[in-house]
């Protein structure tokens, strides 16, 4: 019987049989006994395998996991062959626009960067490149890409890749809509509680096993207490998502309606330049919106420092409601992000809190 995801995430991962323990403990391991599959740690965990299991039930292929974000999608990065070309959004991760920076500056790739959500621009810079990337929604000006319509127009030797970060799989499929790859930073929604970095990547059978050689030839391992929260961490995801994305959507909702805000991004809202397109390919619109208030930089991190549910801090994903000038950073503005803009995480407080915090904060960041 096909099980739905909600039922997968609660009940996948874990040992059966009479007797068996209900939970996949936290194995600490480095070596094994001859005459098994596994010889040494960096080739496995019985507590990372029960996290892979799940995260590639959900998405539909074989999940490696990494040791963060960032190492996962390094990983895919370095599928492509040494001045190869790789093809990426115009705005998107910080971290992930500056390491394509560096390995074009140091001549390990070509990279073009293109508006991903202009489709048609997509695949012109794509013809020849060995890998497109795409982010959707794109971290910090949710951005909408169309992952069916560039999965269809690429070359058959051009791998897609796409960013998940801010859907998960609950609210998006890549691998479904015709990518070939999808990463997630498992620090954020998947596990949900600001206290991991780990990351993952999901993809077909013999990707993935060029990825797990990468993994232990490069060492990017994950710690087994990462694995095991991470894995704790999607048993409630369902519930976390639905509480958090109904918040952001009430937040989104009162920024829209706010004197003091100058716009706000959510796909979610329906004057969102992507919002039939999120529609169409995603569940769900996500737990997070950027936005820019009247006022520009000094009013954004009053209205930062004014909060009192929200903590001032970066990153996103968790139970906590965070929020941020995001558009102070150097690599934000060389990507064009506006120096005024604020990133908000929606947690899963109780809305009124939310609310009524971001309205005062408002008001302060206003009155100057
Ligand atoms: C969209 C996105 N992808 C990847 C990463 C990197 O993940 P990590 O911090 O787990 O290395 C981040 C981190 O903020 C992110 O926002």
């Amino acid at each position: 019987m096909e099980r739905h995801p909600e039922t997968a995430m609660v009940q996948g991962g874990r040992p059966t049989g009479p007797g068996a323990m209900l939970n996949t403990p936290l194995v600490l391991n480095s070596t094994f006994r001859v005459g098994g599959e596994l010889g040494y740690g960096r080739s496995g965990n019985d507590t990372w395998a029960a996290f892979e299991d799940v995260m590639g039930e959900l998405e539909g292929g074989e999940a490696v996991a990494f040791s963060s974000g960032i190492a996962a999608a390094s990983a895919v990065l370095d599928l492509v062959p040494i001045g190869g070309t790789i093809v990426a959004p115009t705005s998107f991760y910080m971290g992930l626009w500056s390491q394509l920076g560096e390995r074009a500056e140091s001549g390990r790739a070509n990279i073009h960067f293109v508006d991903q959500t202009d489709t048609a621009a997509v695949l012109n810079a794509a013809q020849g490149a060995d890998l497109v990337w795409i982010e959707t929604p794109s971290n910090p000006l949710m951005q909408i890409a169309d992952i069916a319509a560039i999965a269809e127009g690429l070359d058959e030797a051009t791998l897609l890749a796409v960013d998940g970060t801010f859907t998960t799989p609950l609210l998006q499929l890549p691998l479904a809509l015709g990518a070939d790859i999808v990463v997630h930073s498992a620090t954020k929604v998947i596990g949900g509680h600001a206290d991991l970095l780990m990351g993952v990547v999901c993809t077909n059978a013999p990707t993935a096993e060029r990825l797990r050689d990468h993994r232990y030839t490069y060492g990017a391992t994950p710690g087994s207490l990462e694995a095991f929260l991470a894995l704790r961490g999607l048993r409630t995801l369902a519930v976390r998502l639905e509480r958090a994305q109904a918040n952001a959507l009430a937040l989104a909702e009162l920024l829209g309606e706010s004197d003091y805000v100058k716009y706000v991004l959510y796909p979610g809202l329906t004057w969102h330049p992507g919002h039939a397109l999120a529609k169409r390919q995603m569940r769900g619109f996500g737990t997070m919106l950027s936005f820019e208030v009247a006022g520009g930089e000094q009013a954004a991190a009053r209205l930062c420092s004014a909060t009192k549910v929200f903590a001032n801090a970066t990153s996103l994903g968790g139970v906590e409601s965070l929020m941020e000038v995001r558009g102070n950073r150097e690599s934000e503005r060389a990507m064009g992000t506006p120096a005024a803009l604020i990133r908000l995480s929606a947690g899963i407080e109780h809305v009124d809190d939310l609310l009524a915090d971001l309205q005062q904060a408002l008001t302060i960041a206003h009155s100057g």
